[in-house]
């Protein structure tokens, strides 16, 4: 679907079955780290739910995706810097609903995201959670797909069906999950594992250990600061963890 490029960013969704999990608030503090470690990094917000990126950051939101297909608007006038080398492409007025877009719409989406993109090393995109048109798209679109996962059991149910939807509509094989809301790591491997075990037995897909992500107060905390935790408070388990997640997403 891309073309390849000799530079191409590297693009990944971050989705999840079940809502609620922490998709936006990973996102934030994994772009805050990349952008730590000098990556270019766009964050795209694909989800219309209440703690949208705009409202975890703070941002006084302007302009959104959906005015890029609406009002034909020039994508780069849309973003919003976050800290050197962040930026984010908000959609507080409504992500597009792909199914009700023309194929010309949904071609010039694709356009005008790519043209955005190419300025960047790495685009994460913080899609809804379910199966939605919108998540669908955003997940074929992209290099890496995680899917974020607690250990709650019907969190664990809906990234299957997730994935499931994936695998057979549109021939993912690769998977990167994540392990949020964990009491220790040894909870999170085992989720892992448990995981691993039922994909692998029905879809036969092996996904990737990414890592987990602790049950902290200071994800909450930083939700109601309007910052990253990464950066207000840098010492916190959750913010270690996610810098654990940025190196390996590196190496
Ligand atoms: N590791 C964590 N420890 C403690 N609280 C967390 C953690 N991760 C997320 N939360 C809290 O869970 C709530 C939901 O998080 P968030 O909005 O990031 O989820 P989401 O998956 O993006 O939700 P939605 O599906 O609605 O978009 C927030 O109040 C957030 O502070
Ligand atoms: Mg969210």
């Amino acid at each position: 679907m891309k073309e390849q490029k000799n530079k191409a960013p590297h693009i990944v969704s971050i989705s999840s079955g079940k809502g609620g999990v922490g998709k936006t608030s990973f996102t934030v503090n994994l772009a805050a780290a990349l952008s730590k470690k000098s990556k270019k990094v766009l964050l795209i917000d694909g989800d219309l739910g209440l703690a949208n990126v705009d409202v975890v950051l703070g941002l006084n939101v302007k302009h959104s995706l959906r005015e890029i297909v609406e009002e034909d608007r020039d994508p780069m006038e849309t973003l919003v810097e976050i800290m050197p080398g962040f930026f984010v492409l908000p959609a507080s007025s409504g992500v597009p609903e792909m199914a009700n877009l023309s194929y010309e719409e949904q071609a010039f989406l694709t356009n005008s995201l790519e043209h955005i993109t190419d300025n960047f090393d790495y685009v994460l995109v913080d899609t809804a959670a379910g199966i939605g048109d919108s998540v669908l798209w955003f997940n074929e679109w992209s290099d890496t797909n995680i899917i974020l996962l607690t250990p709650d059991p019907t969190s664990m149910t809906d990234a299957y069906a997730l994935i499931k939807v994936l695998h057979t509509r549109y021939e993912k094989n690769e998977f990167s999950l994540i392990i949020n809301h964990v009491k220790s790591k040894k909870e999170g491997n085992e989720v892992f594992a448990n995981m691993s075990a039922v994909l692998e037995n029905f879809l036969g897909i092996k996904p990737i250990n990414r890592g987990a992500i602790p049950r902290d107060s200071a994800v909450a905390q930083a939700v109601r600061n309007q910052k990253p935790f990464l950066i207000a408070q840098p010492k916190a388990r959750a913010s270690l963890a996610v810098n654990e997640i940025c190196n390996k997403l590196l190496s």
